[in-house]
Order: C-alpha cells, then sequence, then structure tokens
C-alpha cells in the first residue's frame, strides 16, 4: 500500500477525512503522541488498525472527538463529576473512561461495555475528526510494543506501506499519552497517568482520586496485579538498549553513572547517558531519545529518577516499563 503524506492545510486534511469516511487509516499528530486514526463506527477500519499496529485484540481504543457535546453521543450516561472533567480539561491529554450506550462497537472497545473518550488540544486532530463528520479511534501510531511516535518521522519508520496517510505535523509538546481515567465507578480512578496529574483532577472532583493499584509497580514482585487498562498489561515503550535508572541524591546519581558509564564502555558497550532537570524535559523528549538510541546502535542507557509526583509519577510510569523496572539505587 502507498502512503501518502498530508500537510497541516485544510485540503489536505479534507483527503484525510475523505480516507477515514471511506474506511482507510490516517496517522494524525495529537498533543500527546501521534495516533492512527479509523472512524470509530465502522469495525472493519478499526480491524485494520489492530493488523497495522500488529496489536492484540483484546486492547481498546480511545475514541477521539471534537466537541464536548459529542460525549453525550457516546455515553449511557454524563455524570457532573463528568462535566466538571472535560470543562477543565478538554481539549486536552485526559481520556474519561464511560459507558458505551452502543453506539461504538464490540471491536473498538475490546469487548468492554465501557469507551475511552479524548477531545485533543491539537487544532490538527480536532478538524481532522470533525470533517471526518464521526470519532475517530486512535491509539498511538506505532508498531505494538515499540516506544510511542512523538514525531512524524516516527510514524513513517513504524507504518508506511501499512496505512493510507499521515498528516506531517508538528513534534508532540506533551511527549507521552493521556491519562486514563476510569469515569464509571464511585470514585474516579486513574488506569494510566498522563499529562494530567491525579493532584489536579482531585482538586477538580474534589475529593480523593483512586491509583490503579497496579501502576508503577513491578509485575512479578509477588502481587498479582492485573491492570484495569488491557494496554498496561503489554511490555511497552521498549528500546532494543537496556536502561538502568539511577535513584538517590543528584550528586550520588552523576557520580555512579559517570562511574558505570566509563566501565561499560571499557567493556566495549555503546552507552547513552540521559540526565533530566524536570518531569517535563523528561516526558517531552524520552521516547524520541529511546528512537534515536535505537537508530545509532546504543547498547546502554543510563538516566536518573525523577520524584514520583505530580507528572513525576506519570514520567516514571514510562521510564520504569521502558527499563522492564531496572533501578539502580544509589
Ligand atoms: O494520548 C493518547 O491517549 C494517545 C493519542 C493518540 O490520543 N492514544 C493512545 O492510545 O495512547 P493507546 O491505544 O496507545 O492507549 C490506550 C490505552 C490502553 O492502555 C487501553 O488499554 C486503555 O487506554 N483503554 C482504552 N479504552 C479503555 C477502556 N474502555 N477501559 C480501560 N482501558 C481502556
Ligand atoms: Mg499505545
Amino acid at each position: 500500500m502507498k502512503t501518502v503524506i498530508l500537510r497541516e492545510k485544510k485540503e489536505d486534511l479534507i483527503k484525510g477525512a475523505d480516507i477515514i469516511k471511506n474506511g482507510g487509516l490516517v496517522a494524525f499528530p495529537t498533543e500527546t503522541v501521534y495516533g492512527l486514526g479509523a472512524d470509530a463506527k465502522n469495525s472493519n477500519a478499526v480491524g485494520k488498525v489492530y493488523e497495522a499496529k500488529g496489536r492484540p485484540q483484546d486492547n481498546p481504543m480511545i475514541v477521539h472527538i471534537a466537541n464536548f457535546e459529542e460525549l453525550y453521543d457516546i455515553a449511557e450516561t454524563v455524570t457532573p463529576d463528568m462535566i466538571k472533567m472535560a470543562k477543565k480539561f478538554w481539549p486536552g491529554p485526559m481520556t474519561m473512561i464511560v459507558r458505551n450506550n452502543g453506539s461504538i462497537p464490540e471491536i473498538t472497545t475490546g469487548g468492554l461495555e465501557t469507551v475511552g473518550v479524548r477531545l485533543p488540544d491539537n487544532i490538527t486532530a480536532r478538524t481532522l475528526i470533525q470533517l471526518s463528520n464521526t470519532p475517530i479511534a486512535a491509539p498511538s501510531a506505532n508498531i505494538s510494543g515499540r516506544p510511542s511516535p512523538t514525531r512524524p518521522e516516527h510514524v513513517k519508520r513504524d507504518l508506511e506501506g501499512k496505512i493510507d496517510a499521515i498528516i506531517w505535523g508538528k513534534p508532540c509538546e506533551v511527549g507521552i499519552e493521556s491519562t486514563v481515567i476510569d469515569m464509571t465507578q464511585d470514585k474516579p480512578m486513574i488506569l494510566r497517568p498522563g499529562g494530567v496529574t491525579r493532584e489536579t483532577i482531585e482538586k477538580v472532583v474534589g475529593r480523593k482520586v483512586l491509583l490503579d493499584p497496579y501502576l508503577n509497580k513491578k509485575q512479578n514482585d509477588g502481587t498479582n496485579f492485573t491492570p484495569k487498562a488491557p494496554g498496561m498489561k503489554y511490555r511497552h515503550y521498549a528500546p532494543k538498549a537496556s536502561i538502568v535508572i539511577y535513584e538517590g541524591s543528584e550528586n550520588d546519581v552523576d557520580r555512579a553513572i559517570e562511574v558505570d558509564a566509563r566501565r561499560m564502555q571499557s567493556e566495549g558497550k555503546k552507552v547513552k547517558i540521559l540526565l533530566f532537570e524536570t518531569p517535563v524535559a523528561a516526558m517531552r523528549t524520552w521516547f524520541d531519545e529511546l528512537r534515536k538510541a535505537d537508530d545509532n546502535s546504543v547498547d546502554v542507557i543510563l538516566t536518573n529518577a525523577l520524584p514520583e509526583e505530580g507528572l513525576g509519577f506519570s514520567v516514571m510510569n514510562r521510564m520504569l516499563k521502558s527499563s522492564g523496572f531496572n533501578i539502580k539505587k544509589v
């Protein structure tokens, strides 16, 4: 299949929307990561997304909308909490899990009775959805198991020849995927931490928000957690290089990384050092750095842990998974 490159201009977005309407696949930029879009109501089109990504069929997709009102076309009920959340965080990196009123087919929801809904901030994404005149199901536009795509080049690398079009936009500002929050129970629960933090959500709903207990815990630590977002159980975000995350005071971490790097290099390994000052800096570049490391045949990545609060919790979730929970305390 020939993959067409489209630009962020109206006439190209109309072409993209026509592809979506005709059951094709279009990758597009969002503020979090690039998405691989299909008409969320077209089972055949959504089936092709699973195929192109090599994605397990039990892993549901997020449905993207262009206006808040479209939530009423999808959710069985829209609660006051959902309205508060949408008012505060939409458009933006926040996905609400709601009960499906039956309008979204089973293949899109991975057979669940619920559905994830997100209104992205990126104007190209919203325009594409609007012009397509249907909600767009879109997982991240990468081959399953590869780091999520934060630049159009990443999408091209993974999916060229497998999808109809790529809308060539800018690098994603947030750099990790949206916060997924289950709004179907009495207490909201974060299933995947992202660009919106637990702390800010608690302020908006005015009470405690639960965290899926599986998050940021090693899977094989003796407990038997199964994450509530099916996608969180897969080995994810992993480059070919191995990763070590150093935890300790800044000085100790810097020193230990230097010593270890020298030793590894003397063993003939190609080492890459990534030192992050803030969670935001780490979020924006983490996936891109992993892909660059692969392109440069890096053997080992040495990096620093960030405090697991606020956005630090979200980016550490990705870093822990990428590394296979490989923490070195110094
Ligand atoms: O930022 C994002 O959310 C990006 C952009 C493209 O919008 N999309 C994205 O989609 O990250 P994906 O498919 O890579 O991740 C969706 C996650 C998976 O972990 C999936 O299991 C979970 O959301 N999910 C989707 N629907 C769900 C549902 N009904 N119940 C529980 N988890 C759900
Ligand atoms: Mg993904």
